[in-house]
Parts: C-alpha cells; structure tokens; sequence
C-alpha cells in the first residue's frame, strides 16, 4: 500500500509498526525465560497496542526524558511535531533497580501473559507534581489522571518496544480496525473527507446532533468510541458499544459511517488530551475531528471550551487533522429539535441540558432517560444493563 494514496498522512509522514515479525517473535521467544520482567498495567498494555499499530505514530516506544519534557513542558516532541500527552512506562523504584539499559525487558500483562518486549535505552526519574500541573492543568489527587500519576511508580523505563502479536480483541473482535485497515476502508468507501469521533460515554441526542452536523460536510464518519481504561463510575464498553450499535441500527445511514474501537486509556487531561485524540484519529486516517463541550474533562478542571481554544496554540498544518469545533448542544424546547445557541431562539429555561451523572443518576432511581436526552432504544438499553449491574450489586 502507497501512503501516497492516502488521503491524508500519519503524524510525522510514516505509519509506525511496531508488532513482532514471525522471526522477531520467535526470536523473543527463545529468550523470553532469560529476560527480566515488568508487569504492565492496563493502561501501559493500551499503550504497547497503540504504539504497535501505529496508533500513536511517530512513537515508537515509551518516551525517553528528552521527549518526556519536551512533551510535559512544550507540547512537542523534540523532533519539532506537536505531541500533548507523556506515553511513559511507570515503575517503582524496586523494580527499575536491577533493570540495566542497553538490554531487553520482557513485558508481561497483568495476568502474567508474556505480551511485548521493550529495548531499554533510559530509565529516569520524573516530578509528578510537574506533570500533574502540567499536563492536567492541577495538582489535586481527586482528579481521577492525576490520581494516577500520584499512585504510579516513581521511574519511567523508556526505549522502543515491539508487540509480540496483535490479538483479537477479546470482546468486540470485529470492532478491531487497526490504522492501517481503516486507512484501506476509507480508501475503498472513496471517502475523501472523514471525521473521527471520540467518545467514552454511552450515545445521546447531543452526539447525534454534533456527529450529524459534520456529516454534513464531509464524506464519512470515524465512530471510534475508546475502549481501555476508564474511570470506575464511567459506563462500561459493552455497555456502550450495545448503544452505538442501536444508533447504527435505527439512526444513522450505516454506509457512512465505520464504528471501530479505540484501545486507548483515558486520561481526562481535557484540553491536551483533544489535541491527543486528534492526532491519534490522523494516524487512522480521518481529516477532520470533533470537539465538543468540555472534551475529555472532568468535574470543573476545565473551562467548557477549553479543549477548543488549545487548537489555536498550534500551526494548523503541524497538526496536519481540522478540528470541527461545536457548542454545547440542547434540546430545544421552542423549536423541537437539537440545537446550540448558534441554531436556537431559545430562553434558558427551553433548553434541555442532561449531564451524564444526572442521567446516571436517574438510571439508578429506575427511571429512562427522556427521548430528548436519549433515542428510547438506548435508554431501554441503559437500563437494562442499569438492572443487571444492579442485581450483581456493581455500580454503573
Ligand atoms: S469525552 O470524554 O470522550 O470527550 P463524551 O463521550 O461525553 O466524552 O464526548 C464525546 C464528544 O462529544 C466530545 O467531543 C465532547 O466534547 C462532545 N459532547 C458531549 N456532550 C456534548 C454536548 N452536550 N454538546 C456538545 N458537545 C458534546
């Protein structure tokens, strides 16, 4: 495959791929007994992943310090691209002790299953309270991403990394669309124009409006809800792959749109993690990326267009994606339909807004949220798995 007939090219020109060849995996194999061994966690296994299939292209690795502060303190990498999120390798200091660089360390997941190989080439230590203000934009542990550089170990590993094969997904296989197949698929569709949508929460009214206005304009949409990691009290993938699924059923043209899952961990770093999700949604190929309300936030560490106005911080060719930048969308009670208040006539008091928590909350009271926050079928879908989370006595 040409990357000249690509649409548009991989964050620094060349679509990173970092998983075994047969003999490269052999190779580890054979020593794989001999190696010393990390554990991964969730996270750092998505991060393996994301690097592995180019996902997170130019990186081929765990960041090195240089890069690390470059990224922390800049938001670039120190060969000049834009990049807004440290991928480091956290351990603890018991750990990296005995670790020597220059050798292979054989990264295990956490159920002890042999999944990667990283060369080290740096192990360093870092300031977290620098990172967290830095990156998260505050130094308060209830945040749920500083939280987890405040738990983490205090030595990142770093050095490039190898994938010892990419597996399929254990629950949505056929959801598994590296860079490279969707960069084909999008070909293929002769869509010129595609734009990627980020989302960790199920579908709701204001998503259709936001994702349906940029259909609008361009050739197809990149439906890529992440999948890995997500704070405790967020919906389940399943959950909310089941919901996207009944959009596509009964909402959406399915020739324009490809659902796909995004292995990633979310960070909740708001504004950096926007430019972040952008730039991954490059590497699979879409031109164009949604930025909406509050993008990645949590709680009030963020302004709600926060996520938009760190666009402009950046040339837009270094970034190389179009953001497509939308207010807070509403159901509007005047007009009957969705709107923002670019569209909309309306008082406040004809605005109906609905907060995840809030809807979370009326989940759990055993009632559906209204068909303007949710179309019926994916608030049926919510509460049933509202029911059967509740009768295994775990929280949704
Ligand atoms: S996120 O953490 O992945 O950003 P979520 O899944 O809720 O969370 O949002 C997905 C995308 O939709 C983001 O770009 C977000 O800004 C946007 N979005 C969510 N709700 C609204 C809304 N009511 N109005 C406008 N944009 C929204």
């Amino acid at each position: 495959m040409s990357l000249l007939l690509d649409s548009i090219a991989p964050h620094g020109g060349q679509l990173i791929n970092r998983i075994a060849t047969p003999e490269q995996k052999q190779e580890f194999l054979d020593k794989a007994n001999y190696l010393p061994t990390v554990q991964l966690d969730e996270r750092a296994v998505s991060d393996l992943e994301l690097i592995a299939i180019g996902g997170f292209s130019p990186l081929t690795g765990f960041m090195e310090q240089a890069d690390y502060l470059s990224v922390v303190n800049e938001m670039h990498l120190t060969n000049g691209l834009p990049w807004s999120i440290p991928i480091t390798l956290p351990v603890s200091q018991e750990v990296a002790e005995p670790l020597k660089e220059g050798t292979l360390i054989r990264l295990n997941n956490a159920k002890g299953r042999f999944v990667g190989v990283l060369q080290l080439t740096q192990k360093y230590q870092y300031d977290k309270i620098h990172e967290a203000l830095h990156v998260y934009r505050t130094n308060e542990e209830k945040h749920p991403g500083v939280a987890v550089v405040y738990r983490q170990g205090a030595v990142y590993l770093a050095g490039p990394v190898w994938l010892l094969q990419r597996d399929a997904h254990p629950k949505f296989p056929t959801y598994q669309i590296d860079p490279a197949e969707s960069r084909v698929l999008f070909r293929e569709k002769g869509w010129k124009t595609v734009v990627g949508f980020q989302t960790r929460n199920p579908i709701h009214r204001a998503h259709e409006y936001i994702i349906k206005c940029a259909l609008e304009i361009v050739d197809g949409l990149f439906l890529h809800p992440l999948v890995g990691a997500t704070k405790e009290d967020d919906i389940p993938a399943d959950v909310r792959m089941n919901c996207y699924e009944i959009m596509l059923r009964h909402y959406f043209p399915k020739d324009r749109v490809i659902l796909a899952i995004n292995p990633a961990a979310m960070r909740y770093a708001g504004p950096r993690e926007a430019i972040f999700h952008a730039l991954v949604r490059k590497n699979y190929g879409c031109t164009h990326f949604i930025v909406g309300r509050d993008h990645a936030g949590v709680g009030d560490y963020y302004g709600t267009y926060d996520a938009q106005y760190i666009f402009d911080e950046f040339k837009p060719e270094a970034l190389g994606i179009t953001p497509l930048k939308f207010e807070h969308a509403f159901y509007c009670l005047r007009t009957k339909q969705m709107a923002t208040t670019k569209t909309s006539p309306s008082d406040r008091e004809e605005r109906i807004h609905l907060s995840g928590t809030k809807v979370r909350e009326m989940l759990r009271r055993g009632e559906l949220p209204p068909p303007e926050f949710s179309r019926p079928e994916v608030a049926a879908e919510l509460a049933r798995a509202m029911k059967v989370f509740t009768e295994n006595q775990y929280e949704i």
